[in-house]
């Protein structure tokens, strides 16, 4: 205890020496957390994110040990920047003590490579994509990349012993390594004692007390802010990996983006990934480690310092740079909208009695009509059709425009030939609709809107031209065919105040046949006498010209009789309900629906069975 506590400070105790403290500190709690996590923790493809969502949500204060590992190995970066800036300002990296920093350097590099290692595995989207980036920069590496990234992987791709792997190294190699560099680090630096810039600032002191109290309110300071973030924030967790599943809302962990900004140069990504990723970073370290021999001369010193102050410059505003792009790019908002959106919805499936199956948990993303219905509508839909405005996941549909130039190139037989080439892309502009918009398809307000503005329902129609620029036929057929003429012929009877209640029975009784959640049912009394107005045409003011069962044919639910024929317009039997919608987009061209008149593919065999139920599900809302 004497000889741990009785170390003399010349210059008296002060706040700049606690950094080194606090890093043990970090570390400790580490140790700690990790071990208990480590009870929990599973790592297999089909077992590891389901164990950290075992250990988030269901372990006694799992989220609480789990919050203190994921926001302490942050700190640690952050109190290593720190302790570096201490170690070289004040000038503590000169002889005799260059073998220590040299220590210390590698030590930081143990720490970055458990950050690493750590963000693969819970085996979620977000650490399984961003980690592929650092396997991608591995593989860069010159002569033995490629061998290094399989060594790393545990194969050619991502899977089952890329986890054990860096499970390995994350619980195993690394911090087995690290304990002993830092015991290592420790004794020399007490060898040497602390490098004091002025001995004569204050009478010397004992570490013990004055020392350990201000190193003790630093620790104390760094649990409380890391508790804070635990208990407010909260460590994240998003889908599990999904490798079928392309996920681009991927970033490396924050302290890594000024990285991935470097790399997103053009002039960077031009000389290649090697050279961002491994020679620049690779002559910054070689600077560090030069600084205790540059460091013998006056001139030296002020040139390290320098030189780390401008290189952590350079990594916050690169942060910052990164941090601001994303901020500003509509489609890596929308991802991380989805990704959100995901993370929270898989946790409401696992959590329901029949908990997560033995095949993972990502086969409980892909077989819920909430998280595909958007994406399958992405694909197949939203080449024409528009959610909401968007693509059904939340992104804009944009066109960028190639700008093509002729440019003179020479041929490998020598002669000079004119060739067109992309010299660029215009600004990105948004993609036109060229059919309705299916945000609201089925409700009531869509149902009022086809009767009485049938045309401004379907005016994205409009957009579609043909090679003369005049509008299309196909669209021809729908803006003047038979119900836009019914609509606009009617519009008049609408307006009068007699009418309300007739027009919004008649939108109760088609709204009930689709069954949807929220709407009346089949036996309501509006939706009786909306059957009646359907049939009859009887409305206070006025009268149809032809009733909308001459055209629509109809089967009520529970009852076997047909009402009207097969008419112009399409049957409207559970209209906008699930049998309708999926029989509809199996083949709408079939005569029940638009027939001659359809313009839009049949989607029978391009989506499988699963597929064509996962989208109808979502589109009706049927989904717990
Ligand atoms: C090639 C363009 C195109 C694609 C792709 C397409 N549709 Fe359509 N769809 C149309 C056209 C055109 C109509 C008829 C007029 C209209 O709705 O604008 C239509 C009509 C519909 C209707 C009837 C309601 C209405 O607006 O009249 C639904 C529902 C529908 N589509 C759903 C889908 C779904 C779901 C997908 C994806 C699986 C899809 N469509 C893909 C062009 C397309
Ligand atoms: C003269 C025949 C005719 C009459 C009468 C008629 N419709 Fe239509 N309706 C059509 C046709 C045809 C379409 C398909 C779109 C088109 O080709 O214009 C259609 C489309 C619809 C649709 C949209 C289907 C889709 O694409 O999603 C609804 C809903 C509808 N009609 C309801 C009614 C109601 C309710 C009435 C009575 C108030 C009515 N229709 C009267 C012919 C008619």
């Amino acid at each position: 205890m004497h000889e741990a506590l009785y170390e003399n400070i010349p210059g008296g105790a002060r706040w700049r020496y606690v950094w080194g403290s606090t890093l043990v500190f970090t570390f400790t709690i580490q140790v700690i957390t990790g071990l208990f996590l480590w009870t929990a923790y599973s790592p297999s493809t089909t077992t590891a994110w389901e164990s950290v969502y075992y250990i988030q949500h269901h372990m006694q204060y799992g989220w609480l040990v789990r919050g203190l590992h994921h926001f302490s190995a942050q700190a640690m970066t952050v109190l290593l920047a720190l302790h570096l800036m201490q170690v070289v300002i004040d000038g503590a990296y000169k002889a005799p003590r260059e073998i220590n920093f040299w220590l210390g350097l590698i030590l930081m590099q143990i720490v970055l490579g458990l950050g690493l290692t750590g963000y693969l595995l819970p085996w979620d989207q977000k650490g399984y994509y961003a980690t592929q980036v650092s396997t991608e920069i591995m593989g860069a590496t010159p002569v033995v990349g490629p061998q290094l990234q399989n060594l790393a992987q545990g194969g050619s791709q991502y899977g089952h012993h890329t986890l054990t792997r860096f499970f390995a190294m994350h619980a195993g190699v690394l911090p087995a390594t690290l304990i002993a560099f830092l015991a290592l680090h420790i004794a020399v630096f007490r060898r040497h004692g602390i490098t004091v810039t002025n001995p004569d600032r204050a009478p010397a002191t004992a570490f013990w007390p004055d020392q350990v109290l201000k190193d003790g309110i630093a620790c104390l300071a760094v649990l409380a802010t890391v508790l804070a973030l635990t208990i407010f924030k909260g460590a994240e967790l998003s889908a599990p990996a999904d490798p079928s599943e392309a996920y681009s809302a991927a970033r490396p962990e924050w302290y890594f983006l000024f990285l991935f900004q470097f790399l997103r140069f053009g002039w960077v990504e031009h000389q290649g990934l090697a050279f961002g990723a491994i020679y620049v970073p690779g002559a910054l370290m070689a600077v560090l480690v030069a600084m205790p021999i540059l460091g013998r001369w006056r001139a030296g010193h002020a040139f390290n310092v320098a030189f780390l102050m401008l290189m952590m410059l350079g990594i916050v505003g690169l942060t910052a740079l990164a941090l601001k792009n994303d901020s500003e790019d509509p489609d890596f908002l929308a991802a991380v909208h989805q990704a959100h959106e995901d993370s929270v919805r898989v946790v409401e499936l696992a959590a329901r009695p029949e908990g997560i199956p033995l095949e993972g948990a990502v086969s409980l993303m892909r077989s819920d009509p909430k998280s595909q219905g958007p994406r399958l509508f992405a694909r197949n839909c939203a080449p024409c059709h528009r959610y909401d405005g968007h693509d059904g996941t939340g992104r804009k549909i944009t066109r960028k425009d190639a700008i093509v130039e002729e440019v003179i190139e020479r041929q490998k037989d020598g002669t000079d030939k004119k060739v067109k080439k992309i010299v660029g892309y215009k600004p990105p502009v948004e993609e036109l609709a060229t059919a309705t918009d299916l945000g609201n398809f089925g409700s009531s307000e869509w149902i009022k809107a086809v009767i009485t503005n049938f045309k401004g329902t379907f005016s994205a129609l409009e957009n579609v031209k043909d090679k003369e620029g005049k509008l299309a036929e196909s669209s021809k057929r729908f803006l003047e065919g038979d119900m836009s003429g019914w609509s606009a012929s009617h519009a008049q009877l609408w307006r009068v105040k007699e009418n309300e209640q007739a027009l919004s029975d008649l939108v109760a009784f088609l709204h009930s046949q689709g069954r949807r959640k929220g709407a009346p049912g089949i036996s309501d009394d509006a939706s009786k006498r909306g059957r009646q107005i359907f049939e009859t045409g009887k409305i206070p003011v006025g009268a149809f010209e032809t009733n909308c069962i001459d055209c629509h044919s109809l089967q009520p639910i529970d009852e076997d009789k047909l009402l009207g024929e097969v008419g112009s317009g399409p049957t409207l039997t559970n209209y906008a309900g699930k049998n309708w919608l999926r029989e509809f987009l199996q083949n709408p061209g079939h005569e029940k629906f638009y027939g001659s008149k359809n313009a839009m593919p049949a989607f029978g065999e391009r989506l499988t069975e699963k597929e064509l139920d996962l989208l109808v599900r979502w589109m009706v809302g049927d989904y717990e």
